[in-house]
């Protein structure tokens, strides 16, 4: 069966990677709809996510065109949400259950009776970093499935623990969900 997927980035250089996962979605018959924090468009334009899913971006939350609230409307669409790549900032953000963007806003407007499914990509400091270590436990207790990071070359020309899981093994993680 087909489902609607939510798919989030936020501001990492692997933006990148996630289009080909959203593509791949979006091919297999998937009904995609994609939402960013403004920092995500730095590294990937509005107009790459909605071609790719055919519907639009949701990054600001106060200019709607209709009498939608989107980050209710978009959380109570979603059969499965992904945020992939996740920041240092946005995961810390959503473990503080701060809510001062589009992602941070329907992270708290989440229903867990569905998968929420994050993909962490940044420098291995900022992995191995305490607070970015505590906020990743506290929202996998929460029932967030945080996915693991990948050690290897890393875009700052360090070597470490960080790197976003490719598309195709985040897929695999999707898998089960998307049945
Ligand atoms: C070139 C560049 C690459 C970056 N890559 C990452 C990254 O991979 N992971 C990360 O956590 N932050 C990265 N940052 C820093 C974030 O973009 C920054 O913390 C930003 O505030 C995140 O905002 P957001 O979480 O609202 O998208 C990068 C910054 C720059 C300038």
């Amino acid at each position: 069966m087909k489902k609607n997927v939510l798919f989030m980035l936020s501001g990492s250089i692997a933006c990148y990677k996630a289009c080909n996962l959203i593509s791949r979605l979006v091919k297999e018959g998937h009904s995609v709809k994609t939402a960013c924090t403004k920092n995500a468009l730095n590294f990937i334009g509005a107009p790459t996510l909605a071609g790719l899913s055919g519907k639009s971006v949701y990054y600001d939350a106060f200019a709607q065109k209709d009498d939608k609230i989107e980050h209710i409307s978009l959380s109570k669409w979603a059969d499965i949400a992904v945020l992939a790549p996740a920041t240092a900032n946005i995961i810390n953000k959503m473990a503080a259950g701060i809510a001062d963007d589009c992602v941070s806003t329907l992270f708290l407007s989440h229903d867990f009776k569905k998968p929420f499914f994050i993909a962490p990509a940044m420098n291995k400091n900022m992995y191995l970093h305490p607070a970015t270590q505590a906020a990743m436990a506290k929202l996998k207790e929460w029932g967030v499935r945080v996915l693991p990071a990948e050690k290897g070359r890393q875009a700052c020309g360090d070597n470490g623990e960080g790197r976003m899981l490719e598309p195709r093994q985040i897929y695999e993680f999707l898998l089960e969900y998307l049945k």
